[in-house]
């Protein structure tokens, strides 16, 4: 079925879709705060097991690593087990790696339970953008898709909360205990729904792919989408890693990578985990303040998001980037200016002001850009039979990309100051800025299968205009 106007795209969506996308979008609530929650608990963990700097940053980042290889693990297991299964057995590991964490009596164990938590969120974070894209329909497949971030951003505020909750009685595992509960309701959740329909199709798994195109779809009359992903399936060789340097799949690729990376080298995460770090930087000593000052990044940022859900199958995906990335350009020079020129002006407090004004615009930028976007986009640009292994590599450089930011920042500003470190990060937005400028397509109200189409006919990826 093509959804091509309004009207039909309304009736499109159904009552079991919405719970499906619903519930595959908790898999951004685990991401979100199991990658915030560290931020609050570090500082007892390293009191409670007597750790030195270098043991700090290996406690805190150790998540990352996970998140490394549970994106190469994810790749593998999405494609040849399915959507589905896949992110039941993530729940799974979720579970057990929660529950070492929270018994955890020495720093061993406690790295262990957090590389588990990695795994486990390095397979959701895209294998629940995946199932969503797969089965909803192509009108509001922008806003759905999308619903995982703004699932992130609100288990990143959550964290941020609970955080501050336990924070008086210093009760880590507590902390890390309440990310239980996501993973169980998307445990219960997924074990309940149907894999995708592209999934199944691709698995010859006919009968069920149909029984599951009728539902999401509120009708009968699927044959026409049936048709376009059998025809795109039958035009795509897949099932092998060497798959992916076909040359159908050369540009999808480097658009998805350079995404990724860029994604992380423009500084997102040294904001949502290190903010009071940055907020001390400019003067604002306050423990309560630079709480507050943190909580309202983390509610900017949700915010933000939300308003990319309602506008991104509206406005398109290249017009939110192009202007979420500007946005960040600005935001970092004038935060850099802060840094670099304070010294000339009287005091911390109009640095103080500075800092928090351009944080705020910077993450609402991100929020409404290169946050979502990135997640959607390689959703949708890589062809059905890779597509699992495609995103896997995708995110793996994603999550290296993090990891590489998130453990130099302290060093950089160290060696460089914050002035140029921001500056270096607006540089890097600029760079982004042109890449998506020449290099990103507009997918809005497309199938999937016009989008593979595009690509397997050797088309630049600007050509593909999305429908107006
Ligand atoms: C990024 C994460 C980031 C989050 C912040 C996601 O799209 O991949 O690295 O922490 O957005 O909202």
């Amino acid at each position: 079925m093509k959804v091509r106007d309004g009207t039909v795209k309304r009736s499109a969506l159904t009552p079991f879709v919405i719970i499906a996308v619903a519930v595959a979008a908790v898999g951004g609530i685990l991401f979100g705060y199991d990658t915030g929650v560290i931020s609050g608990a570090i500082l007892f963990i390293t009191s409670e097991f007597a750790l030195p700097p270098t043991l700090e940053e290996i406690a805190t980042s150790s998540v990352l690593v996970g998140a490394i290889l549970g994106a190469i693990a994810g790749g593998l297991l999405a494609d040849r087990i399915g959507r589905r299964l896949s992110i039941i057995a993530a729940s799974v590991v979720f579970l057990a790696g929660t529950g070492i964490v929270v018994g955890a009596t020495d720093l061993s164990i406690f790295l262990v339970g957090r590389v588990l938590i990695g795994i486990a969120i390095g397979v959701a974070s895209f294998v629940s953008p995946l199932y969503i894209s797969e089965i909803a329909p192509p009108a509001f497949r922008g806003g759905m898709v999308s619903l995982n971030q703004l699932f992130i951003t609100f288990g990143i505020l959550i964290s941020y909360g609970v955080d501050f909750l336990f924070s008086s009685s210093g009760d880590w595992r507590a902390m890390f205990a309440l990310g239980a509960v996501p993973a169980a309701v998307l445990l219960i959740g997924m074990v309940l729904l149907p894999d995708s329909p592209r999934w199944l199709l691709s698995r010859q798994h006919m009968n069920r792919a149909i029984a599951v195109l009728e539902k999401a779809r509120g009708t009968g009359d699927v044959f026409g989408e049936l048709d376009d992903i059998k025809k795109a399936i039958g035009m795509q060789k897949g099932g092998n890693w060497s798959d992916l340097l076909a040359s159908s799949i050369r540009m999808p690729l480097i658009v998805g990578l350079g995404l990724a990376v860029l994604q992380q080298l423009t500084g997102i995460n040294t904001v949502i985990y290190y903010a009071p770090t940055i907020f001390q930087f400019s003067g604002l000593h306050s423990v309560g303040a630079s709480i507050a000052a943190t909580a309202g990044v983390g509610t900017v940022n949700v915010i933000a998001t939300a308003v990319a859900v309602v506008l991104i199958d509206r406005v398109g995906r290249r017009p939110l980037l192009l202007v979420g990335v500007a946005g960040m350009v600005v935001s970092l020079a004038v935060l850099g200016a802060g840094f670099a020129f304070s010294g000339t002006v009287q005091g911390g407090s109009l640095l103080g002001l500075i800092t928090a004004v351009s944080l705020m615009t910077y993450i609402a930028s991100f929020a409404i850009g290169l946050g979502p976007v990135f997640w959607l986009l390689i959703s949708e640009i890589y062809p059905l039979t890779v597509r699992g292994r495609a995103m896997g590599v995708t995110t793996i450089a994603n999550w290296a990309a993090n990891f590489l930011i998130t453990v130099t920042f302290l060093t950089l500003v160290g060696a460089i100051g914050q002035a140029v470190v921001f500056w270096l990060y607006a540089l890097v937005s600029i760079i982004a800025w042109f890449f998506v400028f020449r290099l990103v397509p507009e997918t809005k109200g497309l199938t999937l299968e016009e989008i593979e189409e595009h690509f397997r006919a050797g088309r630049h990826p600007r050509e593909l205009k999305g429908l107006p």
